[in-house]
C-alpha cells in the first residue's frame, strides 16, 4: 500500500531511501530528525533493561505506540515470557553488549533492574545520548543521584523516574491545596508505609549453585561479589543493602513525592534514624527516620511561607500517632502508606502516591488547577518528552532535575538508619555531599548476624558485632566504590 507523505513512518522512509539495503536497518531518531525534535507519530526505538518484573509493566505501557527493539535481562527463566511476547526485540544478557551492538539504533532506555544497578545503566545510556526512564528509587546512593541529575542536564535527554504517582491527580491536588494556603504554613510532616512485605532482618544465607538461567556476575554488576542464594533475586533483593534500599527506599519515592514537590524541598540539613535490630547486610524490619530541612525562600506572590521543616518517616507497620480529631475507625493506610501535613490552619492527609487528599477539618478546598495534567500515562508522558526538542521540551512529572534531588532525600533515610549507632543527629552538607559532624575517629558498631537458639530449654543470644570507622562507612554509602571493571561516567562540573 502506498503511503502519503503525512503518514510516512521512519521505517518506510528508510526502506524507500535504501538505507535498509545498505545495512542500516534502524536508525535513531536523532539522525533522522536532525535537531532532536520529532513528529509525535514517529516511533521511538526503545530498549528495556530488567524485564522480569516492573520493567514489563513499563514496556507494555509504551509498546502499543513505540518500537521495542532490544530487551536485556540477567535471569532468562524469570523473564522467559517477556522475551517470548516480544520476538522482534533482540535479546541480551549484558546491557553493555546491547549498547555496543545496538547503541546507534536505540533512542531511549527503560531501566527496571534492582536498585544498585540503576545508576550505571542509566548514566551510560545518557552519555550515549539516550533518553532514560529509570525505576524508583532513581539510584542507590546520593552521589549517583547527583550524577544522573547532572548528566541529564548535560546531555539534554528526556528523563523520568518511575514514581508513577507523580503523573496522577493526587500529587497535583496536594500541591495545589498546599500552595494555595489551604492548611497554612507547614513545619512538620509525618509519613509511613506498611512495607516491607518481603523478608527483611535476615542473616546472610549460605551460597547455593547458580541456576544456568541466571548470570549472577551480571546481576552483581558494580557491587561487591557474594555467593548466590535464591533469597536474593528476583524481587527479594529489596531487603539486602547491597542491592536494595529497604522499605523506605522502596516506597518513599511514591509516598514522599507530594511532600518534596509541594514544599519546595532540596537537601536536608539533619538526619537521624532508628530501627529494629540493624544488621550489616539486611535491612531491619521496621525503621523511623527524621529529616530536617532549612527554611526555603518563598517565590514571589506565594500564599505560604516555607519555614524549617521536620519530615518523620515510619515503616514496618509503624504509623504516626493519629492527630486529635481523627475520624474513629478510619484506616490511615491508603494504598500502602500515607502522609500527614501538619499546617498552621489544618492537617492535610493523603495516601501513597499522594492519593485521595483530604483535610482533617472536613472542608473541601476549591482551588485553581495550576499543575499540568498527564492524560495517558507516566510512561507515555516520557515518550512525549523524548520527541520534543530540548529547547522546547516540557519536563516530565519526575524529570531528573527534580527526581535527582528528591531521591537524595530518600537515600538519606537509609544513611540515617545505617548510621544510627553513632547516637547523634547527623548534620549534612548537601552541596558537598558530606556529613559535617562525623569525626575521623568515630566508630559505628553493627551486628553481623542474629543467632538465637534454645539449648535444653535455655535461650541463647549470640549477636556478633563489627566496629567500623564511621566516616569511611558513611563515605562508602554516599558514594560506592564500584567493583573492578565497573565504573560510572565522570561527574559533570
Ligand atoms: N513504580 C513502581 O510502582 C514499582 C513497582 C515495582 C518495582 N519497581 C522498581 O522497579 C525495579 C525492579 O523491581 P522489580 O520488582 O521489577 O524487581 P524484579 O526482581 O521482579 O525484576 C527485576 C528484573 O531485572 C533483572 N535484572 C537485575 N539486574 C539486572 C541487570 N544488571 N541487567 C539486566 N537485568 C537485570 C532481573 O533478573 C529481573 O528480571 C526496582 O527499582 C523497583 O524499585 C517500581
Amino acid at each position: 500500500m502506498k503511503e502519503n507523505n503525512k503518514n510516512i513512518t521512519r521505517r518506510s522512509f528508510l526502506e524507500t531511501t535504501g538505507a535498509v539495503a545498505a545495512g542500516f536497518t534502524i536508525l535513531p531518531g536523532s539522525v533522522i530528525s536532525g535537531l532532536g525534535k520529532r513528529a509525535p507519530s514517529d516511533k521511538l526505538n526503545i530498549a528495556v533493561v530488567g524485564i522480569g518484573g516492573m520493567g514489563n509493566s513499563n514496556l507494555k505501557a509504551v509498546k502499543g505506540t513505540e518500537n521495542i527493539v532490544a530487551l536485556c535481562d540477567v535471569d532468562w527463566a524469570y523473564s522467559k515470557n517477556v522475551f517470548a511476547e516480544n520476538p522482534d526485540a533482540k535479546a541480551y544478557w549484558d546491557w553493555r553488549k546491547m549498547y555496543d551492538e545496538m547503541g546507534k539504533s536505540i533512542d531511549a532506555v527503560i531501566v527496571a533492574t534492582a536498585d544498585h544497578s540503576h545508576a550505571i545503566i542509566a548514566a551510560t545510556a545518557m552519555t550515549l545520548g539516550k533518553h532514560v526512564y529509570v525505576q524508583k528509587p532513581l539510584t542507590h546512593t546520593v552521589y549517583e543521584s547527583r550524577l544522573l541529575t547532572r548528566l541529564a542536564a548535560k546531555y539534554k535527554v528526556a528523563t523520568q523516574m518511575g514514581n508513577q504517582g507523580s503523573s496522577a491527580e493526587g500529587v497535583n491536588l496536594t500541591k495545589e491545596w498546599i500552595q494555595n494556603g489551604e492548611i497554612g504554613d507547614i513545619r512538620k510532616v509525618e509519613a509511613f508505609t506498611d512495607r516491607p512485605i518481603w523478608p527483611q532482618g535476615l542473616n546472610v544465607p549460605k551460597g547455593e549453585w547458580v541456576p544456568d538461567t541466571l548470570n549472577w556476575d551480571l546481576f552483581i554488576g558494580p557491587t561487591k561479589m557474594r555467593p548466590y542464594n535464591s533469597l536474593y533475586t528476583p524481587w527479594n533483593w529489596r531487603g539486602w543493602w547491597d542491592f536494595g534500599t529497604g522499605a523506605l527506599g522502596d516506597m518513599a519515592c511514591h509516598i514522599l513525592h507530594p511532600v518534596f514537590k509541594s514544599l519546595r524541598l532540596q537537601y536536608p540539613i539533619k538526619a537521624q534514624g532508628s530501627s529494629t535490630l540493624l544488621l550489616t547486610d539486611c535491612a531491619p524490619n521496621a525503621q523511623m527516620v527524621k529529616l530536617t530541612y532549612p527554611e526555603r525562600v518563598a517565590p514571589k506572590g506565594s500564599k505560604i511561607k516555607y519555614p524549617q521543616l521536620e519530615v518523620v518517616w515510619y515503616d514496618g507497620g509503624l504509623q504516626p500517632p493519629k492527630p486529635n480529631g481523627w475520624p474513629a475507625g478510619k484506616n490511615m493506610n491508603n494504598n500502602g502508606g500515607g502522609v500527614l501535613f501538619h499546617g498552621s490552619k489544618d492537617i492535610l492527609i493523603c495516601g501513597c502516591y499522594g492519593r485521595d487528599p483530604w483535610l482533617l477539618s472536613g472542608r473541601v478546598p476549591v482551588v485553581p488547577k495550576t499543575e499540568r495534567r498527564v492524560e495517558v500515562s507516566h510512561e507515555m508522558d516520557w515518550v512525549r518528552a523524548c520527541k520534543e526538542s530540548p529547547e522546547n521540551r516540557i519536563p516530565t512529572k519526575s524529570d531528573f532535575s527534580e527526581a535527582g534531588p528528591f531521591n537524595e532525600m530518600v537515600v538519606m533515610g537509609v544513611l540515617a538508619v545505617r548510621l544510627q549507632g553513632l547516637n547523634k543527629e547527623l548534620e549534612w552538607n548537601g552541596e558537598k555531599m558530606e556529613f559535617t559532624n562525623i569525626s575521623d575517629t568515630d566508630q559505628v558498631r553493627l551486628t553481623i548476624s542474629d543467632n538465637f537458639t534454645i539449648i535444653d530449654g535455655d535461650p541463647k543470644f549470640d549477636r556478633p558485632n563489627i566496629n567500623m570507622n564511621a566516616k569511611a562507612f558513611a563515605n562508602e554509602m554516599v558514594r560506592h566504590t564500584y567493583r573492578q571493571g565497573w565504573s560510572l561516567p565522570d561527574m559533570p562540573a
